[in-house]
């Protein structure tokens, strides 16, 4: 088939080039012209594993193509996505301008004799399906017979998105036309091979699906944090009542972690924005609220236990951050915990050098020389009166303790991802606080 995809970011890149692997002709459109030189010169603008190889395969093959200019990235195309930004509005609302200035757009570039189906993939509030339908029906209504608009939200995870895209769970597709079931049908049957479902369903309930699901693995998220509290106050370990919890089959293993608050450029705007639907649709989900209250909260979680350790005198003390990305195996900084936390070290007076395995050219971007770089792991910890972990990449789980003894000023360890077994920092001498567990102290 020939597809378009418009936005050609986190989402965008990984759709197209998993649709090319399946053999589709595909064209990325991006208004960004440095991401679509870049990629036309056949440097990968992400951090995904996994995907450059796709990428440069497909690019190699003839199937994959980018381009800045939306009416060529369209020309043929038989099924266009929409992998466009949907941020939060002043409001908390999601900002639908992107999506609908595309759709606007592309009203007057559909040609009114053939069909084309066009795919919402962003995340986007109940009713946007009609709104895309309908900014394009005003530039030129006799466009009623060309196209359908489809819901098909995305549910990758960074990190993981070309297996989560190759090989999903399950497909949602929101569509009342038997014809764009149909084409929707024949692009994703080679995802689902194993027998994962292909559901579909209309289109309101296939944009609530989206944002149902990531509000209950944030609200999942916020709950461990909130049992970790009160592990922490009545002296439970987290990670017991963790395990005790999850062999409940009802309840599951995963998303249980506590740690110090989700981020990522979905969780946060996808409660807020759904909060906010809520509230518009004159109701008033308390449960979300909560939600948001706790994951800002949780973000400061191990400040207090700094300032108490260093007496609440943070000034010109050096502090070592081990993690920038909001989670392992992604450069995507957006909303990162590690952030909150170097600001308030920072007004605190402390001096802070990081090292992340892909995150430091983003966060460069972003605090410029505010704090220092580490190129090497350990080199961060040279003369540091304390190590803190903000992302739990593979490579911290297991450190050579030895070397971080010799080079940190002061044993001591703050970990807000509990990578550390107790009785091992006990051993070692650290004075090591993590999160719902006791504090080592030798
Ligand atoms: N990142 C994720 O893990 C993830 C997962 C599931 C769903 N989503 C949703 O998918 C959508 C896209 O997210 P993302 O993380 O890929 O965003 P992103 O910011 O990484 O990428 C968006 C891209 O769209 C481009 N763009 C903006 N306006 C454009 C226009 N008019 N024409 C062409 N390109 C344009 C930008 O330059 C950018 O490259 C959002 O709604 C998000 O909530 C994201």
């Amino acid at each position: 088939m020939k597809i378009a995809v418009i936005g050609t970011g986190y989402v965008g890149l990984v759709t197209g080039t998993c649709f090319a692997e399946t053999g589709n002709d595909v064209i990325c459109v991006d208004i960004n012209t440095t991401i679509v030189e870049k990629l036309n010169a056949g440097q990968i603008t992400i951090y995904e594993p996994g995907l450059e190889k796709l990428f440069l395969r497909n690019q190699k093959e003839g199937r994959l193509h980018f381009t800045t200019s939306l009416k060529a990235g369209i020309e043929g195309a038989q099924i266009i996505f929409l992998a466009l930004p949907t941020p939060p509005g002043e409001d908390g609302s999601a900002d639908l301008k992107y999506i609908l200035g595309v759709a606007h757009d592309l009203g007057g570039m559909i040609d009114p004799k053939g069909y084309v189906v066009i795919v919402d993939k962003s995340t986007v509030p109940v009713g946007t399906a009609d709104k895309v339908k309908a900014a394009i029906l005003k530039t030129d209504a006799n466009l009623s017979e060309a196209f359908d608009v489809v819901s098909n939200p995305e549910f990758l995870r960074e990190g993981v998105a070309v297996d989560d895209f190759m090989k999903p769970d399950r497909v949602v597709i929101g569509t009342g036309s038997e014809k764009a079931k149909k084409m929707m049908n024949e692009l994703f049957i080679p995802f689902v091979r194993q027998g994962n479902p292909i559901i579909f369903m209309d289109e309101k309930s296939a944009e609530l699906t989206k944002y149902a699901a990531n509000a209950f693995l944030a609200t999942k998220i916020s709950f461990m944090n909130e049992i970790a509290q009160l592990c922490e106050r009545l002296g439970a370990d987290v990670d017991m009542v963790r395990k005790g919890m999850g062999s409940d089959e009802r309840i599951g293993r995963r998303f249980l972690f506590p740690g110090i608050g989700y981020g990522g450029s979905c969780f946060p705007k996808d409660v807020q924005a759904l909060a906010k639907s809520a509230g518009e649709a004159g109701y008033d989900f308390k449960l979300l609220e909560a939600v948001m209250l706790v994951n800002k909260k949780q973000k400061q979680h191990l400040l207090p236990k700094i300032k108490n350790w260093f007496q609440s005198d943070l000034k010109g003390k050096k502090i070592a951050l081990w993690g920038l990305a909001y989670k392992p195996n992604t450069d995507d900084i957006r909303e990162a915990p590690a952030l909150d936390i170097i600001e308030a070290l920072l007004e605190a007076g402390a001096q802070i050098t990081a090292y992340d395995p892909e995150a430091m050219k983003n966060v460069k971007q972003l605090l410029g020389d505010r704090i220092q770089f580490s190129d090497r792991q350990y080199d961060a910890l040279i003369d540091a009166d304390a190590l803190v972990i903000a992302t739990e990449w593979s490579e911290f789980r297991t450190p050579d303790f030895s070397k971080i003894s010799s080079l940190l000023k002061n044993k001591v360890i703050f970990d807000g991802r509990n990578l550390f077994d107790l009785h091992k920092m006990e051993e070692l001498g650290f004075h090591y606080e993590s999160v719902g567990r006791k504090t080592v102290n030798p």
